[in-house]
């Protein structure tokens, strides 16, 4: 028999997605922290409507192998160091005020996650056992179950956030946001048994994740298809940085999809790097753009499509990475003895919905945090571990700033151009953007027959055209497959979720290729074969949504900031 789903009735805030991001926000505004990081249950908290369209546990936290990144060791580690790891890596786009609310907040955080229940590792003694991963300086990455950490994270937020949330809305896929009178009042939606529904909110939280399935080799799971950035490049809102589309450097390189994960982490406890010579190649510690790109390019000059990760020296294996053991152990692979396939895979979304420094987007009553929302922490190229950190740290701050009664946006971070009316139209002479987002169709098929067969096929042309290393002509020739697949999905309403997600995947495959071409640089994850170098000319963000085109904001540089210059190709800072 089935069980006609609740009605939710109009809440104060609806939470789209139940990863890190949203359930932080979730938690504390149903149920607000005491200062000691528990809850209070005193009837303070808000009616609270979490949505997600699949089960609440089911989300990119939970695949996340490493860390959070936060000082917590002592004295041999500082905010301080860690902005400015954060800054290098980011390559002159991160914004500065940003990174500091990230730091500096981020131990607290984590400290209130072990409050309500997470458990990380420790050393014998009783401290937080601390890793060090690609572009930190010291070891400040703390893990759980070795490199399940998102799994711990999201196992602990999801149990307050069943005790507390006065909706969890399961298996429903949010297709639209309902915007009247110039403000956001939450979404229209399918529900488990297919019937539009309107979920009103007097706030929406967006925290739908990255976009990882755009591409056919990610490490994300099939739902991280960039319902999010669609939904808000719909209605208008303003999304920045979406070319940066950060490559995991060691994906194992297996049929499975998504590609297991090897986590930076065992780099940073002396795994090597090696080519198909069995040549080391790169620092295996230098920024996730630094090291695939540097795979990207031996691959390519040795003819190969996979390199190595020899893991053979570490000490305890498997007791300190119990469930990468397990998963090499069930494709019959030993890391004692075997050097491990990998290749680059799409990972993480650096970009997404631009937002103030409390995660108030542009469209009032519409907030953003996590991985879909882009609050210029992580610039061109996000520092490892950092992104659960981000979840936390803004999912936080955006429930205080709801729960103080504000609305915003402010012209904070990097709203603040946009804000204040700081914007450049596209350089001029860029007639190249037109080719790769709105490029006739290719001369395939008008339509595919199953919605399954037309998103393998945008995926492959994405990993084709718009990899770790793209080009002109790269972009236009994935553009055009894009472009007939956006022809085959057709203008109507999505009918259900599958196809509601391929309509996503078109609208942000199209925006990432419309200003990967437009970039006329290499920069952090945006590497251009026919654009080498890094181009101060390019220190801007690629904005969508302000307006009928794309504009410029341009990030103000930053000398008197430690590590606020651009990388070069090879990793060095100019
Ligand atoms: C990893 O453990 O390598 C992934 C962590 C991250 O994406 O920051």
């Amino acid at each position: 028999m089935s069980v006609a789903p609740p009605d939710p009735g109009p809440l104060d805030v609806l939470v789209l997605g139940s990863g890190v991001a949203g359930l932080s926000a979730a938690v504390r505004l149903a149920a607000p922290l005491t200062p000691a990081g528990g809850s209070v249950d005193d009837g303070d908290g808000l009616r609270v409507g979490v949505l997600t369209k699949a089960e609440l546990s089911q989300s990119a936290t939970r695949w996340a192998q490493g860390g959070v990144a936060a000082v917590l060791g002592g004295d041999e580690d500082s905010t301080d160091l860690h902005l400015a790891d954060t800054l290098a890596a980011g390559a002159g786009l991160c914004d500065a005020d940003a990174v500091r609310v990230l730091v500096d907040e981020g131990p607290t955080r984590v400290h209130e996650l072990i409050a309500m229940g997470a458990v990380f590792d420790r050393q014998p003694g009783g401290a937080l056992a601390l890793a060090r991963e690609g572009g930190h300086s010291t070891a400040r990455v703390v893990h759980a179950g070795g490199a399940a950490t998102g799994a711990e994270v999201e196992r602990a937020l999801v149990d307050a956030t069943r005790a507390s949330a006065a909706a969890v809305l399961e298996e429903w896929f949010a297709l639209d946001l309902l915007v009247e009178g110039g403000r956001c009042r939450g979404v229209v939606a399918l529900s488990t048994d297919g019937r539009l529904v309107e979920v009103r909110a007097t706030h929406t939280v967006l925290a739908t994740g990255g976009a990882g399935q755009v591409f056919s080799v990610t490490t994300n799971p099939a739902e991280a298809t960039g319902d999010g950035l669609a939904m808000v490049l719909r209605a208008g809102v303003a999304v920045a940085d979406v070319e940066f589309m950060q490559f995991h450097p060691t994906a194992l390189h297996h049929p499975a999809m998504p590609r297991p994960l090897l986590s930076e982490a065992l780099r940073g406890h002396g795994a090597l790097l090696r080519d198909a010579r069995g040549d080391r190649f790169v620092d295996e510690l230098a920024p996730r753009d630094v090291v695939s790109r540097a795979m990207a390019e031996r691959m390519h000059d040795q003819g190969v499509d996979s390199l190595w990760l020899d893991a053979t020296l570490l000490d305890s294996f498997d007791a300190r990475f119990p469930t990468i053991s397990a998963s090499l152990a069930a494709i019959g692979l030993d890391p004692s003895t075997d050097w491990l396939p990998i290749a680059p895979a799409a990972h993480y979304l650096s970009g997404g919905v631009l937002t103030d420094l409390w995660g108030a987007t542009a469209l009032p009553g519409l907030w953003a945090a996590g991985e879909v929302a882009c609050t210029g922490v992580h610039g061109a190229n996000r520092l490892a571990s950092n992104s659960l950190l981000e979840g936390m740290v803004f999912g936080a701050r955006l429930a205080e700033k709801i729960l103080d009664g504000d609305d915003g946006p402010t012209a904070t971070g990097v709203l603040a151009p946009l804000l204040e009316g700081r914007t450049e139209a596209v350089a001029p002479g860029s007639t190249h953007r037109t080719d790769a987002a709105a490029a006739p169709p290719d001369d395939g098929a008008a339509s595919w027959p199953d919605v399954a067969k037309t998103r393998d096929r945008l995926q492959r042309a994405m990993t084709d055209g718009a990899g770790v290393v793209r080009n002109a002509d790269s972009l236009a020739r994935a553009g055009r497959t894009v472009a007939t697949v956006a022809a085959a999905v057709g203008a109507g309403p999505p009918v259900d979720r599958a196809h509601g997600e391929l309509a996503n995947l078109v609208t942000a495959a199209r925006s990432i290729l419309e200003s990967a071409t437009l970039r006329a640089e290499t920069r952090g994850a945006h590497a251009r074969s026919d654009f080498p170098l890094v181009s101060d000319a390019w220190r801007c963000r690629i904005v969508h949504g302000a307006g009928p085109a794309a504009v410029l904001l341009r990030t103000a540089p930053r000398p008197d900031v430690p590590g606020a210059g651009a990388h070069g190709s090879d990793g060095s800072t100019t």
